[in-house]
């Protein structure tokens, strides 16, 4: 069953404003070791869900601010025995930097931002994703050397996002040589049926 949830919800009204308890990665993970990748926007959470099960050698953490999704996500994991994968219900441009704060240092290796909601209108644009404070938060907890990938068929967001990251002195942008990933998300199969264009780039942290 296909759990039911509004489209859209605004990051910016008080009920999103919460704090998350801390992620205690040993508590969420068989092996805490390993690398990590953070989806931040993982919606009904498939792309990690796929990923967990190609890639047994990373751990992979969901941050979603929808809770159904998150629940429902989870659950799906568990189902599938899958010790690498954990979501959290947060509001990445309230307290992403709260929910990573006792992230052992250099575990951290790739953050994606996939087809984030692009508030299209002018007076919606606050409750966009990427802001500098993002992007500051995604670097402090990124090891050196760790990847950012973002994605989208916005065009005009795309361009709003990549200035964004490229304004970030610790990240360079690097050329995308080949598939970054095995697998695709809800998102970008959905685009690439209707055979609309993508626009990707990838950062990497080069020092900081
Ligand atoms: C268009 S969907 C894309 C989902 C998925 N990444 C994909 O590519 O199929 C964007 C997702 O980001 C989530 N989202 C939007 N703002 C968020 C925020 N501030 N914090 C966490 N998730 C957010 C939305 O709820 C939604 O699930």
């Amino acid at each position: 069953m296909r759990v039911r949830v509004h489209q859209h919800v605004n990051p910016l009204s008080p009920y999103y404003r919460f704090v998350p308890k801390q992620i205690e990665i040993e508590e969420v993970f068989a092996n805490p070791d390993l690398p990590l990748l953070l989806d931040i926007g993982s919606a009904r959470g498939r792309f990690l869900l796929k990923m967990a099960e190609v890639e047994p050698q990373w751990n992979f953490l969901g941050v979603e601010i929808r809770e159904p999704l998150v629940v429902e996500a989870n659950r799906l994991a568990k189902e599938k025995n899958l010790t690498n994968l954990h979501y959290e219900f947060c509001n990445a441009s309230f307290a992403l930097d709260e929910l990573l704060a006792n992230l052992p240092a250099n575990l951290l290796q790739t953050v994606t931002i996939q087809f984030p909601d692009p508030w299209y209108k002018r007076k919606h644009a606050k409750r966009r994703m990427v802001t500098g404070d993002l992007v500051e938060t995604i670097v402090k907890h990124l090891k050196v050397a760790g990847k950012v990938f973002i994605q989208t068929d916005v065009d005009f967001l795309a361009e709003e996002m990549f200035v964004v990251f490229r304004e970030n002195a610790n990240l360079s942008e690097i050329e995308i040589t080949e598939k970054f990933f095995p697998v695709k998300t809800e998102r970008e199969n959905a685009v690439e049926e209707k055979g609309l264009p993508v626009y990707r780039r990838i950062f990497e942290k080069s020092n900081g």
